[in-house]
């Protein structure tokens, strides 16, 4: 029995004022959903001010990156045992924002899942195609490379207490999303990846789907077979509008 997961990327959003009234307005509606687990994953500089404010609620907290090393003398990184520290429970790795801008490749992808876990944070793995990739029929190719990549690395059996994300980088905040049917193809298609090495892994594995998701088209794709959530980015940064989306996977 998989638990739908919405998790909310709020990337280099927000101001302390805005990210504190954002998170009582989660906190103050999140009550009323159960069947789903609800996650924010605020900027760095946020994490402490966001995880005073929903200590007492449901909604769980995660970082949007790590640093692959523990500690030292790495300036300007902040490492899993930090994220611990200060609260966390989650990470997101290989978001393709970091792939595109910040020269996270596949191999060092691996690393921060590695080291994510070595601290006892889940990690959602993000994976996704570009529009050219899709439209050169590549897209199960490079899905499939940005997985197995972490799984030769790590081994299947961290993907016990791991998430992953299918996001195509197309339907990344352009307000184009994936049909229920596309993401589904991928989706199974990633599930039965996992499935190659180890049956009872991928059938507990939560698979999230993110790019333009929003409360209009949620119910949708949260009805597909394999896709247990969302990772949500523009939408997660209006109350009312996650909340709808919370409430869509729990439904
Ligand atoms: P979006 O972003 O919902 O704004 O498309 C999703 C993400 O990048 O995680």
């Amino acid at each position: 029995m998989r638990t739908p997961l919405v998790a909310g990327n709020w990337k280099m959003n927000g101001t302390r004022a805005s990210v504190a009234e954002l998170a009582r307005g989660l906190v103050g509606g999140a009550g009323s959903i159960s069947g789903a687990e609800i996650l924010l994953c605020p900027s760095y500089i946020f994490i402490q001010e966001v995880q005073s404010l929903i200590s007492e609620s449901s909604i769980g907290l995660g970082a949007q990156d790590l640093y692959v090393a523990a500690g030292g003398a790495y300036t300007g990184a902040i490492s899993g045992a930090m994220l611990v520290d200060a609260g966390c429970q989650y990470v997101i790795v290989g978001h393709s924002e970091r792939r595109a801008l910040m020269g996270d490749s596949d191999g060092v992808v691996a690393r921060k899942f590695a080291a994510a876990q070595e601290h006892g944070l889940i990690p959602i793995l993000c994976v996704g195609e570009t529009l050219d990739e899709r439209q050169s029929d590549s897209t199960l190719a490079v899905i499939g490379r940005q997985f197995s990549t972490v799984v030769d690395a790590v081994g299947i059996e961290s993907f016990e207490n791991a998430v992953v994300a299918y996001e195509p980088v197309w339907a990344i905040g352009t307000g184009e999303t994936a049909t229920p049917q596309q993401a589904q193809e991928v989706h199974a298609a990633l599930r039965a990846m996992a499935a190659t090495r180890s049956a009872k892994i991928a059938a507990d594995l939560r698979l999230l789907y993110g790019g333009s998701v929003k409360a209009a088209n949620a119910a949708d794709l949260f009805s597909m077979a394999d896709i247990d959530g969302g990772l949500i980015g523009g939408a997660s940064l209006e109350a009312r509008e996650f909340l709808a989306i919370c409430a869509a996977a729990a439904a």
